[in-house]
């Protein structure tokens, strides 16, 4: 039976919001129940024009958002925990989609997926909105990437580069160190003009904590949104969570600016939405996941993108972490995500045991575009000294076997091992791109080749301090850097 809406107070988490924009007049409008209620999901009946992802009203004061529709009832998820809530209920379309506050008042906050302070904090006020599934921008509207976004590791900004725009998977086993490169990365941007969204998805408290703790004291959180739906949240805002975060950056994007949003982790996404499918009796698929599970990370990951100049030239970095099972890179959404990405970096479970950290397994990382982004002067140097890496892995094979190698082939197995030292970085510690060239310089021009493994860094502390307090950039000669990276050097006493 269809009642006037002018009765109703229609409760909304925003009213001064739903007040100004309220006109007065005679109106129908569809009233349905809800019929059962369970596992933050609502089955509703009575709502025959209501829209896939619009939000409903129900009786109690909470809203869901429609997921599923079928001929006679819809099923709707749970934005709210809500104990009045029961069978009975009723329920009323909005005709809105869900939104998200956007803008600079975010920076420095914690917010849940709707926008909802989580830091004891006011609600921020947020200078516009953005809805959080919308298309991604048409090609005509992106341009190509060809700017580096430094993560300020030695082994990603060298061999793996990123540039603004791209989408690069941090993938590897559970607790092999794929949150930490991801916040380091956040670290990095620290005083680059480059606006992060850090999306914890469906993890412990103590690990949001923890975070945000790294964040905080690193200087981090003041360039920083971090968007929370932790594990005890309801599955329809950890589903929310990345959508939310993407369009937070998003509104950052279109005003121009550079911004890298980390979904932590998509893994636990996928189960989110595996979770929700199959409450609303969607037909399983491989490992019981939905059809559109890849559907539902493309739409998401394809929002990520370097803008045209018309259009602002910002660009949207996205960092999504994944997990395997046994280093089992071919499972079903790890291939998915592969797919859908513009590379991966992929941690290794034995470099973390044998305590190669990060563990960064070189051979199976790749960038597909961050190489047009990077600068030439650090490519040209990256690739002598991958090179080298590279044929060291081969040989190190052979020479576990106890076979003779020549004098060429120990002197690579040498410099090789002397890589994996350098590559060595404690978490919390990005490092200046100046920096990164000045060590392959070393290592190229062999200035390296003599010392210990103990005493490596110790050098590259002290090569680093000289680089800080030199002049020179990326933008100076080889011959420039060579003269000044050897000079530093004797000033060590490289025997
Ligand atoms: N470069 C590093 N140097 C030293 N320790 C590190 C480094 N990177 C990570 N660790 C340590 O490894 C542990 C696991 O790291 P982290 O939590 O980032 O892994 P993860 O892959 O995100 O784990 P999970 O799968 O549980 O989310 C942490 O205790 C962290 O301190
Ligand atoms: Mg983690």
């Amino acid at each position: 039976m269809p009642t006037p809406s002018a009765s109703l107070t229609i409760p909304h988490a925003d009213a001064s919001d739903w007040l100004t924009r309220y006109q007065f007049g005679l109106r129908m409008t569809e009233q349905g129940r809800v019929i059962s209620i369970g596992d933050g999901i609502a089955w509703i009946k009575g709502l025959p024009s209501a829209a896939m992802d619009e939000i409903l009203n129900l009786e109690d004061g909470s809203r869901a958002l429609v997921f599923h529709l079928e001929e006679e009832l819809l099923g709707a998820i749970l934005l709210q925990q809500s104990a009045a809530l029961s069978a009975g209920a009723l329920a009323y379309r909005s005709d809105e989609r869900l939104g998200i506050g956007v803008g600079d008042a975010l920076l420095g906050r914690v917010i849940d997926p709707l926008g909802g302070p989580l830091d004891g904090g006011t609600a921020p006020a947020c200078d516009g909105r953005r809805e959080l599934d919308v298309l991604s921008p048409p090609i005509l509207a992106r341009d190509f990437v060809d700017q580096p976004l430094y993560t300020g590791n030695k082994i990603i900004d060298t061999v793996i580069p990123v540039g603004r725009g791209q989408r690069q998977l941090i993938i590897g086993d559970n607790g092999v160190g794929k949150s930490s490169l991801a916040l380091d990365t956040v670290i990095n941007q620290r005083g680059k003009n480059v606006y992060c969204v850090y999306v914890a998805i469906g993890q412990k408290r103590s690990s949001v904590i923890n975070s945000l703790d790294v964040l905080r004291e690193s200087g981090a959180l003041a360039h920083t949104t971090v968007v929370v739906a932790e594990a005890t949240a309801m599955p329809g805002l950890k589903y929310l969570a990345p959508f939310a975060g993407c369009a937070v950056a998003e509104g950052w994007m279109w005003q121009g600016k550079d911004t890298l949003v980390v979904y932590d982790d998509l893994t636990t996404h996928a189960r989110t939405y595996r979770e929700l499918s199959l409450l609303l009796r969607r037909p399983p698929g491989r490992e019981a996941y939905p059809g559109d599970i890849f559907y539902l990370h493309a739409r998401l990951l394809e929002r990520s993108t370097r803008l045209a100049p018309v259009h602002g030239g910002g660009s949207m970095t996205a960092l999504p972490l994944v997990e395997t099972e046994q280093g089992e890179i071919a499972a079903y959404i790890p291939t998915n995500l592969v797919s859908i990405t513009d590379g991966q970096i992929y941690l290794d479970q034995n470099l973390f045991a044998s305590g190669c950290l990060p563990a960064i397994d070189v051979t199976k990382s790749v960038s597909r575009i961050g190489g047009k982004a990077q600068h030439p002067r650090i490519k040209e140097e990256a690739g002598r000294m991958k090179l080298d890496y590279l044929q060291f892995l081969e040989l190190e094979v052979f020479s576990r076997f106890g076979s003779q190698l020549e004098a060429s082939m120990e002197t690579k197995i040498r410099r090789g091992r002397l890589l994996r030292e350098i590559f060595k970085q404690e978490r919390l510690a990005p490092l200046p791109i100046e920096f990164q060239l000045a060590w392959m310089v070393a290592y190229n021009e062999g200035l390296l080749d003599t010392l210990a493994a103990s005493a490596i860094s110790d050098y590259l502390g002290h090569l680093a301090q000289c680089v800080a307090q030199g002049p020179l950039t990326l933008g100076d000669s080889r011959e420039d850097w060579r003269q000044a990276v050897t000079a530093w050097m004797q000033e060590m006493a490289v025997p």
